[in-house]
């Protein structure tokens, strides 16, 4: 079984992690949320500054916790699409460099391939076919995976991304970023019922609604008329407002995934991304889940967030049939997941 160094620097973790297969051996993430929440939000050349700082520790750490030496490794992988550029290429250049001076195969891996896998690591039988809601700072994805690498967009976001308004909603209460774990921990001592809050529909051009799509920036705008609202009328129920907020996001994911796996005929679901860890969507989901006999998979919370152990994960099952990347592959800001064959050459 291939032994992976594995490197993720898409956005603002700076992770390593050491991975045989679906076993983690280590996995380090160096986080800047201290650094970017002065701001509220990513600063992409920050992020860049930060990571080649820390790469190079987070590297020796890895190695170190796993007890493996660069003689013990077969391969080195880095997320090298989707994300920030500057960040991207911290890692790639870092994972390019040690491929050469080791004389390893390079994997480049493709960010949301990498939340797909991270369910892996809580469920290492799992197989296709199965849905995989991916829900993160920067996607709302529900994706049919077939097969291996096989995948298919069914239904995405028209406009925030799932994390992205939590993160805006966060703000608009002024609690800090990021603002998903904030909002999910307040949420606990709210009602959920408090405010009725629209669910964010598509409608379609010949009637009725996108079966899958989302739109969250409606929901955003709604919490924001909220609180305009009941400030004039005193102190604002922030918990309510954060307990009715991440209610009517966890049903609106929920009734698109259950609808979205019933019309493709599978019976599992799993999800990806930061959003993966909030609990509301996670009971909202099982429990619903369990009424169609549909199995839910979520990947263990420190996997939910950016992390290498996923990316790891995902380059072997690369690797193992024989694929490896380019040296010359270039990091790219965008990239379908459905394009992910791009990124290997066959070398079996
Ligand atoms: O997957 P991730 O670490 O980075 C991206 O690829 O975007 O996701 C980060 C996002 C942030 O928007 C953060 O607020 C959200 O995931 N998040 C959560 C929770 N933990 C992280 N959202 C809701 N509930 C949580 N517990
Ligand atoms: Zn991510």
């Amino acid at each position: 079984m291939a032994t992976i160094l594995a490197i993720e620097t898409s956005c603002d973790e700076t992770a390593v992690a050491i991975v045989k297969k679906r076993q983690v051996l280590s996995s380090i993430v160096a986080s800047q949320v201290d650094l970017h929440s002065l701001y509220g939000g990513v600063v992409p050349e920050l992020a860049s500054r930060q990571h080649l700082e820390t790469i190079n520790p987070c590297i020796d750490r890895a190695l170190a916790e796993a007890a493996v030496t660069w003689e013990d490794l077969d391969a080195i992988a880095a997320t090298c699409a989707p994300g920030l550029v500057g960040a991207l290429l911290v890692g790639v250049s870092a994972a390019k460099t040690l491929a050469i001076v080791y004389d390893k195969p390079f994997l480049g891996v493709h960010h949301l391939e990498g939340h797909i896998y991270a369910s892996y690591l809580s469920q290492p039988d799992l197989q296709p076919p199965f849905i995989c809601l991916l829900v993160s700072g920067g996607h709302t994805s529900m994706i049919y995976v077939r097969d291996c690498f096989q995948y298919q967009m069914l239904g995405t976001t028209r406009d925030d991304a799932a994390g992205e308004a939590f993160d805006k909603v966060a703000r608009l209460l002024n609690l800090g970023y990021p603002g998903g774990p904030i909002i999910d921990k307040l949420a606990q001592s709210g009602n959920p019922n408090a405010f009725k809050l629209p669910e964010g529909r598509i409608s379609l051009p010949e009637g009725g609604y996108h079966p899958y799509d989302s739109s969250f920036s409606g929901l955003k705008t709604a919490v924001l008329r909220l609180i305009q609202k009941l400030q004039t009328q005193g102190d604002i129920p922030v918990a309510d407002i954060a307990a009715s907020f991440q209610a009517t996001v966890a049903k609106a994911l929920t009734k698109r995934t259950i609808q979205c796996a019933l019309d493709s005929g599978v019976n599992v679901i799993t999800v990806g991304g930061g959003v993966a860890a909030n609990s509301g969507l996670r009971q909202h989901l099982v429990n619903v889940a369990k009424s169609h006999n549909i199995q839910v998979y979520f990947p263990p919370l420190k996997f939910c967030t950016d992390n290498a152990a996923m990316t790891g994960c995902a380059a072997s099952e690369h690797y193992d049939r024989g694929e490896e990347s380019s040296l010359g592959l270039e990091v790219r800001s965008r990239m379908d997941i459905t394009q992910v064959k791009q990124l290997y050459s066959n070398q079996s």
